[in-house]
């Protein structure tokens, strides 16, 4: 093993589990306590690797700072973030789509369509790219709402299993891309720490493509 000196953000909650299946499966030393502690900075027992446990949209930010060397995330959060990284490896887990939905038939009316969504960015480049005219409001979360309460006509928000639009009354419409997690790098850390990131990289690739 000759990772060492290395800080990694990773991304609290949904992939979480997932994410260090992967680690543990490619060898590389995790804290035991990291699926249970609330302490937020975790070291290896060798002190190879710290931990930082983020929230998932701040990890890219931890990253383009520096702070962390390699951050693990979604790419919905990144393409979103627009941040200046590194994009090293697709981990082929937290495969979900980005997509617009709405009520079932229901032709959009307004001239200027009100579009809910937690990914400003990522929607109003979408409809800009198709020519047409929205105002996107930003929602933190749970932006199934805002059609159901007549907030917005559509929302562009992930879709996993589709049970929340389902069981919200709402379908898809369009899909806009393709969402897994990511393992990403700062720019300076790939140049300086390349041995290193190159060995992470190639543990991580390992058990990724085995599972292919
Ligand atoms: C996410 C996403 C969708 C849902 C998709 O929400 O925003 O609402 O999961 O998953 P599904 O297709 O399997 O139902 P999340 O639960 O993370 O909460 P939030 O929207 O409040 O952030
Ligand atoms: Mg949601």
């Amino acid at each position: 093993m000759t990772i060492q000196g290395l800080t990694v953000a990773l991304s609290k909650g949904r992939i979480m589990d997932s994410t260090l299946k992967i680690l543990r499966d490619a060898g590389i030393p995790v804290p035991e306590d990291i699926d249970s502690t609330r302490k937020l900075i975790l070291s290896t027992p060798n002190g190879e690797i710290d931990f930082i446990l983020a929230k998932p949209v701040d990890v890219p930010t931890y990253v383009e700072y520096g702070v962390a060397d390699l951050g693990i995330v979604g790419k919905d959060v990144l393409v979103e973030a627009d941040r200046d990284l590194y994009e090293l490896l697709d981990l082929g887990i937290g495969t979900c789509k980005m997509s617009v939905a709405g009520l079932p038939n229901t032709a959009p009316h307004a001239s200027m369509p009100r579009i809910a969504s937690k990914y400003p960015r990522i929607a109003t480049e979408y409809f800009r790219g198709r020519g047409q005219q929205v105002e996107v409001i930003f929602l933190n979360g749970s932006v199934e709402l805002a059609p159901l309460i007549g907030l917005a006509e559509r929302i562009v928000d992930v879709v996993e299993t589709g049970r929340t639009l389902q069981e919200n009354g709402l379908v898809v419409q369009e899909d806009i891309m393709e969402i897994s997690t990511r393992l990403v790098a700062n720019r300076s850390s790939f140049r300086l720490k390349s041995t290193v990131i190159d060995e992470f990289v190639s543990l991580v690739r390992g058990v990724v493509e085995q599972k292919e």
